[in-house]
C-alpha cells in the first residue's frame, strides 16, 4: 500500500505532522505502507508555479490512497484561476474520478457543550452527508466573467448528467443500507432544472432499494432543519455546491470543523482523505489547529480504501480517549478543560493508541 501525503498550506502541515504520527504508530504495529509526500496547493505554486504539477499527478495516480492537510490562502488569491490552490484540489478530484464525498458528522459526547447548539438538540448526533464531488456548478460550463453590452457579467453553468446522478444516488442508498435505512436528498427542484433531474434520477434509483426510505427536502429548508432538528437525519445525499455548504454547517453541530473529516472515493474505493476544513490562514504557525479531523480522516482510509476495520476503530477509540480526558484545542475548550496545542493534542492521541 503506498499512501501519497499531501501536506498543503496554512496550517495543512501541522495537522498532517500529527496524522503522520498516527500512521507510524500502526506502522510500527505491523500494518504495511509507504508514505510518500508530495506538493499540491499553494505550496506547489511556490515550488514549480502550478498548484497541481505532473510529478504530483504522477504520484498520486499510482499511489492507492492520497492523505491531504488543506490548500489556498491570501497569498494565492490574486492569483488567476487556474493558478489557485484550490484548482489543484478540483483537478486532483477529477483526475482520480473521486466522485463520492462521504462527511460524517458525529458528535462526540464529550463536546456536547462545544457545540453552539443546545446540549439536547445535538447529542447522540451521528449523520452522513453524501456529496457528488465532480460535478454540478464546480466543473460546468460554460462559465466566466465577460463583457457584455458595455458591463462584465458572471456565469456558470450547474450540470448533472443522469449517470452522475445515478452513481452517486446508488453510494447513498448502500451507505443508508448500512446504517438506518433513511435517505433524504436533497435539491432546489422548485428552482433549478438541473436538480429536478437530480429528484428524478434519485426517485428512479429508490426502485432498488425498497428498503430503504427516501425523502425529499429544497436545500434551504435542509439548512434550516439541520440547525432546528438535524436528529431528523441520517444519510444525506445532495449535489456538489448543496454538499460543500451543508457540511461546513453541520460541522458546527459536532462542535467545531476541526472534527470533521473527510473520504472522496472513485468506483473502487480508491480515496483522498482530508478534513472538511481549509487552511485555516488565520491559526496557521500558531501550534492551535485542531488536528482531530486530520487523524480521523486517517480512519476513515484504513476503513474504506484498505479495509482495516481494527485500525480505524483503534483510531477512533483513541479519540473518544482524549475527549474524555479532557485535553481540547481552542476550537473545542471551555472552561476546566485541558486545554493543549495541536501538537500535544497528537501526543494524546500518540499515549492512548
Ligand atoms: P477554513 O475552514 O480554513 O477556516 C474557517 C474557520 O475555521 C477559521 O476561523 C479557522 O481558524 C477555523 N478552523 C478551520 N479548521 C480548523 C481546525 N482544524 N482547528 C481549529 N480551527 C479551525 O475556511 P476559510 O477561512 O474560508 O478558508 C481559508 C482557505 O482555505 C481558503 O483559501 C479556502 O479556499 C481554503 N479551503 C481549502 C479547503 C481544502 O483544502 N479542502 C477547504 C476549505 C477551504
Ligand atoms: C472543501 C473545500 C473545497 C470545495 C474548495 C477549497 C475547492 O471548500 O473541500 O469543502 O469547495 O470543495
Ligand atoms: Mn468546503
Amino acid at each position: 500500500m503506498k499512501i501519497a501525503v499531501l501536506a498543503g498550506d496554512g496550517i495543512g502541515p501541522e495537522i498532517i505532522a500529527q496524522a503522520v504520527r498516527v500512521l507510524t504508530v500502526l506502522q510500527r504495529d505491523g500494518l504495511k505502507f509507504e508514505l510518500e509526500p508530495g506538493l499540491l496547493g499553494g505550496c506547489a505554486v511556490d515550488a514549480t508555479g502550478e498548484p497541481f504539477p505532473e510529478v504530483t499527478r504522477k504520484l498520486v495516480t499510482e499511489a492507492d490512497a492520497v492523505l491531504l492537510g488543506a490548500v489556498g490562502g491570501p497569498r494565492y488569491d490574486m492569483l488567476p484561476r487556474q493558478q489557485r490552490p484550490e484548482q489543484g484540489l478540483l483537478s486532483i478530484r477529477k483526475t482520480l474520478g473521486l466522485f463520492a464525498n462521504l462527511r460524517p458528522a458525529i458528535l462526540y459526547p464529550e463536546l456536547a457543550g462545544a457545540s453552539t447548539l443546545k446540549p439536547e438538540v445535538v447529542s447522540g448526533l451521528d449523520i452522513m452527508i453524501v456529496r457528488e464531488l465532480t460535478g454540478d456548478i464546480y466543473f460546468g460550463g460554460p462559465r466566466g466573467i465577460e463583457q457584455r453590452d458595455g458591463q462584465r457579467v458572471g456565469f456558470n453553468t450547474m450540470i448533472y448528467s443522469e449517470a452522475e446522478i445515478r452513481r452517486i444516488a446508488h453510494v447513498a442508498f448502500q451507505i443508508a443500507r448500512k446504517r438506518s435505512h433513511k435517505l433524504c436528498s436533497v435539491d432546489k427542484m422548485n428552482v433549478l432544472e438541473c436538480t429536478q433531474l437530480w429528484r428524478d434520477v434519485v426517485t428512479e434509483t429508490s426502485k432498488e432499494y425498497p428498503d430503504v426510505i427516501l425523502s425529499h427536502m429544497l436545500v434551504d429548508n435542509a439548512a434550516m432543519q439541520l440547525i432546528r432538528d438535524p436528529k431528523q437525519f441520517d444519510v444525506i445525499v445532495t449535489g456538489n455546491m448543496f454538499g460543500d455548504i451543508l457540511s461546513d454547517e453541520a460541522s458546527m453541530l459536532t462542535g467545531s470543523i476541526g472534527m470533521l473529516p473527510s473520504a472522496s472515493l472513485d468506483e473502487n474505493n480508491k480515496g483522498l482523505y482530508e478534513p472538511i476544513h481549509g487552511s485555516a490562514p488565520d491559526i496557521a504557525d500558531k501550534n492551535m489547529a485542531n488536528p482531530l479531523a486530520t487523524i480521523l480522516s486517517v480512519a476513515m482510509m484504513l476503513r474504506y480504501t484498505f479495509n482495516q476495520e481494527d485500525s480505524a476503530q483503534r483510531i477512533e477509540n483513541s479519540v473518544k480517549k482524549v475527549l474524555s480526558q479532557n485535553y481540547r484545542t481552542s476550537d473545542i475548550g471551555s472552561s476546566g478543560m485541558n486545554m493543549v496545542g495541536t501538537v500535544e493534542m497528537g501526543d494524546a492521541i500518540l499515549a492512548s493508541l
